[in-house]
């Protein structure tokens, strides 16, 4: 094989109660990358659009993996690629992360040897490090699995994917301002206090039991944030008014996808899915804000080969 085009999905990591530790994959949006092998050894990075990233190979969070990964596997063989963005950087949907994941999972076809899926996530985790400065492993291993995942330990990794019920679906709307995810984790508290700690892994556990028995009342109670999103929400214009008029619409839940400003919705079915967008683009049609929307199933599969 020589050459190789593939769609790697944007990701909602958090998913209010999983700091760093949960996250699924969406359907609707995402990035193209083609992949081309080269007799010269190396990475190249031949055309990027849809976002302003860097053409230094060890600046760029594709590039940076595929170095890595060709080196490890002592390939004999280089690879040239683009990268369309189909969304943008600092959005919270994982943009750094869909072009990390979507590096290592293509280069992982051109290789004999292939990489299992935790593998690759860790070589993701190095994209997301030179990216956003720390290497994690949520959104990555979103793209990489598909569907839902849990991270169940960074050292050593383990990622598990969990379950995704069938009428499960996101709504999300992305105000048009960028937060870095190093400055929406600059925000966060050091310590946190035990009682907080338990809300939040009880919800944790009730989140991923809801997952198994399709429980959609418990999905939505177990959607609750009380120690990420009361500091991260003053970052997002309007935060409250979203998440009370989606709720109010028919959502289950609401709050922050990874670092923001993107805010998801996750709904029970396409219908209740629309009334909740209406509600959302009603809300911020009022603020003068600029943003974008979308509805998406979950994506189960991650990343997709295109040709
Ligand atoms: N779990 C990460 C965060 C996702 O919320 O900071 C962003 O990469």
């Amino acid at each position: 094989m020589d050459y190789l085009k593939i769609f790697a999905p944007a990701t909602v990591a958090n998913v209010s109660c999983g700091f760093d530790s949960l996250g699924f994959a969406v359907d609707a949006i995402g990035d193209e990358m083609t992949f081309t092998k080269t007799s010269e050894k190396g990475v190249k990075i031949t055309n990027i659009t849809g976002a302003d990233l860097p053409y230094d190979v060890d600046k760029n969070a594709a590039s940076a993996v595929i170095k890595k990964m060709l080196s490890e596997a002592k390939a004999d063989f280089g690879i040239a690629i683009t990268i369309h963005k189909g969304f943008s950087p600092g959005s919270g949907l994982g943009s750094s992360a869909a072009s990390a994941a979507g590096a290592a999972f293509g280069v992982n076809q051109f290789l004999t040897k292939q990489y299992s899926l935790l593998e690759l996530t860790k070589f993701a985790m190095f994209g997301e490090e030179v990216a956003c400065g720390s290497a994690i492993a949520d959104n990555v291993a979103a793209a990489i699995y598909g569907g839902f995942v849990l991270v169940r330990s960074y050292e050593p990794l383990e990622v598990i994917k969990l379950p995704v019920p069938e009428a499960l679906t996101v709504v999300a709307i992305h105000p048009q301002i960028a937060i870095k995810t190093k400055d929406a984790r600059a925000v966060l508290p050091t310590e946190i206090a035990l009682q907080d700690a338990v809300t939040q892994w009880a919800n944790v556990g009730g989140l991923v039991t809801s997952l198994f028995t399709n429980d959609y009342d418990l999905l939505s109670n177990s959607l609750v944030d009380v120690i990420v999103e009361p500091f991260r929400k003053g970052l997002i214009p309007f935060f409250d008014e979203v998440k009370t008029n989606a709720l109010n619409a028919g959502a289950l839940g609401a709050g922050i996808s990874g670092s923001g400003p993107t805010i998801f919705a996750l709904c029970k079915g396409e219908k209740s899915a629309k009334d909740v967008y209406k509600a959302i683009e009603s809300t911020y049609k009022k603020t003068g804000i600029g943003f974008e929307m979308f509805i998406s199933k979950i994506n189960p599969e991650g990343m997709k080969i295109i040709k």
